[in-house]
């Protein structure tokens, strides 16, 4: 599975030939301003809540691509509503087997309106098995017991949990979540974009390692193989 980095929490992974694209946000953070993102081009859309920071690009990026956006319900009817309906409406608990692989939406402690100030549903995360492997991805949280179920149900290849502090998990309780779904590899996201949650890069790498994890960060435009 090829990995790919666009900043924030914005990632794709490319997997059974198709482009799966991570809540899109990439016009208007700053740091991620060496990335075109009319050179994306996602077969398969998800998002984990409504947040700008999560969907800033996801209506323009829809249309243009026509991909398929898999969120939670209230986020596909808000698409639907603003004319975009190439959408699969999901809910926490809930996991649907689409050709490239099987989705379970899981809980995320967060919140989650959408930029216009719309109502967009509960905060969600993505469990994702395919025939290449299986990974999961928590959206914003915070640390939750929750996470023992993940653990007792996917034997996951990886991880991508935020590690920010602040609005999500931080550091310590990133490595918690890592322990209670059974993960040693873990992709860290939604970090270092906002003054309240930039962190120590190195000593958070050090942490992981002490705690027996392995945390990737990867530069903003970097690919690598999973
Ligand atoms: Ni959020
Ligand atoms: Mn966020």
């Amino acid at each position: 599975m090829k990995f790919t980095y666009y900043g924030h929490s914005c990632f794709s992974i490319m997997v059974a030939g198709k482009n799966i694209l991570f809540d899109p946000f990439i016009t208007d953070n700053p740091m991620a301003s060496s990335i075109d993102v009319n050179a994306i081009h996602p077969d398969i859309i998800m998002v984990s809540h409504g947040h700008s920071d999560h969907t800033g690009d996801l209506f323009a990026m829809a249309l243009r691509s026509n991909a398929l956006v898999v969120s939670n319900f209230e986020i596909c009817s808000w698409l639907e509503a603003k004319g975009y309906s190439n959408s699969h409406p999901m809910n926490i608990g809930g996991a649907k087997t689409f050709d490239w692989g099987k989705v379970k939406m899981t809980t995320a402690i967060h919140s989650s309106s959408l930029p216009d100030g719309t109502y967009g549903g509960n905060p969600g995360g993505f469990v994702v098995e395919t025939a290449e492997g299986t990974f999961y991805y928590s959206g914003d949280t915070a640390l939750t017991y929750d996470f023992k179920l993940i653990g007792e149900e996917y034997d996951l290849d990886f991880a991508i949990l935020p590690i920010g502090d602040n609005f999500t998990m931080g550091p310590d309780d990133a490595i918690r979540c890592s322990e209670f779904i059974k993960c040693d590899k873990i992709i860290g996201v939604h970090y270092d974009t906002f003054p309240y949650i930039v962190i120590d890069k190195k000593n958070t790498i050090k942490e992981f390692d002490q705690a027996g994890k392995e945390l990737i960060l990867l530069a903003i435009g970097e690919s690598i193989e999973l």
